[in-house]
């Protein structure tokens, strides 16, 4: 089959590499119809996160149809159309009972790894990197969905590819964030990055309560559809971040504060930035931090910084006085995708929301590399590419 395959820093390309094969009675198969590029991709193109090796198949935002199954899958029937979550998940474990399903204890086979990095291991991710299991992603014409009982939900024929896809990660990556910056109804909430995951977190944020979104990015497409999702705006490349949020917030700061920025946070600059990336250069840290620092900076007394934005590794300087001191609540968290496919699907079936808003460029598999370094450098307009195998 075609794959876009993982070669190294800033390098990815379409191969012709093995089909994949049922490897365990609760597999699935299925054809790809329908993924697409995250932002935690370009992580993995920037070589942020370790424990890529050349080869490795990326994508962790998935439909398809499913052509095989393995024996013990019997809610799902050939020819069913699937979206999968991103998030491989037991449904047994201690963690995925609780519904924390990105912690799912099971799923990682490469947990050491994990372990010696965090202390514990996360569940297994579609093509993310060995160390959180060595899955290959769905960047492909076809693709294995182990535990394929557990994730994967079925789209009705009246809801489009370009309406579900979604569901497998930035929809309800974009809604957790929101749901953990514990909106009261009213509330002023800022969110950081304009991205995909930002833009869902907008809207869900709007969709919980929030009385104003305050959108901050500084790409002039991403902040119009910000906009047009009910937000205000803010370009931080033309002004002072802080200084203009305690001015709209008279003095107070925002209620709750979004990162959906997370490890590559630019920083205009910015003194603080210009050391993360010095760090980061001479391997002394890794992530840059920078918007994470101002959200806790910023945010108001008693307040809670949500963060759906990815760090790795280590991060350097973060206002731990000021989070104490101000009493933050902080939440964060890969997405536990499993707890949300459904109730967000009834939302978009409901027409609550119409998720394909995001879509700027559909392309094909073939023109992977290509649209990976345009959403890298965030040219020609693009905002979220979905990609076509066939
Ligand atoms: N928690 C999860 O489960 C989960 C799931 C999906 C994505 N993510 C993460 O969410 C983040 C966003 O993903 P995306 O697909 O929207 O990525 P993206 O790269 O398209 O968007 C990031 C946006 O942040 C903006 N930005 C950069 N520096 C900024 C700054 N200093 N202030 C404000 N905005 C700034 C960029 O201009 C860009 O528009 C990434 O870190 C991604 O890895 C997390
Ligand atoms: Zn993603
Ligand atoms: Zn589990």
């Amino acid at each position: 089959m075609r794959a876009l395959c993982w070669h190294g820093h800033g390098d990815v390309r379409v191969d012709t590499v093995p089909d994949p094969t049922i490897q365990h009675p609760r597999d699935a198969i299925i054809k790809i119809t329908a993924c697409a590029i995250c932002g935690s991709d370009l992580h993995l193109l920037d070589g942020y996160q370790p424990t890529m090796q050349s080869g490795d198949i990326l994508g962790h935002e998935n439909m398809g149809e499913v052509i095989e199954l393995g024996s013990e899958v019997t809610n799902l029937k050939i020819g069913d159309r699937v979206v999968v979550p991103f998030t491989i998940s037991c449904g047994s474990c201690w963690f995925c009972r609780n519904e924390f399903y990105s912690a799912c204890d099971t799923t990682n086979p490469n947990a050491a790894l994990a372990i010696k990095a965090m202390g514990q291991s996360p569940a297994g991710l579609f093509g993310f990197s060995h160390m959180l299991g060595g899955y290959s992603g769905g960047q492909a014409e076809y693709l294995r969905v182990p535990m394929a009982d557990i994730g994967p939900i079925k789209i009705p024929e009246e809801v489009t590819d370009e309406q579900a896809l979604f569901l497998s990660d930035i929809f309800p990556t974009g809604y957790m964030a929101a749901e953990q910056a514990q909106i009261a109804p009213g509330d002023t909430v800022a969110v950081w990055g304009c991205g995909p995951v930002g833009q869902f977190a907008i809207r869900s944020a709007l969709m919980l309560g929030a009385g104003r979104v305050i959108a901050i990015d500084e790409i002039p497409e991403r902040l119009r559809m910000a906009e047009s999702g009910g937000a205000e705006t803010l370009d931080f490349s033309q002004t002072d971040v802080h200084e203009e949020l305690m001015a709209r917030t008279k003095g107070r700061g925002p209620d709750s504060c979004i990162d959906a920025v997370g490890c590559e946070a630019a920083g205009h600059g910015a003194i603080d930035a210009v050391i993360d990336r010095l760090k980061a250069a001479t391997f002394l840290a890794t992530d840059r931090v920078h918007v994470l620092r101002q959200a806790i900076m910023a945010c108001r007394k008693g307040g809670t910084v949500s963060i759906p934005g990815v760090y790795v590794g280590m991060g350097d300087k973060i206002p731990i006085g000021a989070m104490m001191n101000k009493g933050l609540t902080i939440r964060t968290g890969q997405t536990h995708v499993q707890r949300y496919t459904k109730p967000l699907l009834a939302k978009i079936v409901a027409g609550e929301i119409d998720p394909s808003f995001v879509v700027t460029h559909p392309a094909s598999l073939e023109d992977a590399p290509l649209m990976y370094e345009k959403f890298r450098a965030k040219e020609d307009g693009v905002i979220k590419v979905i990609l076509r195998p066939t």
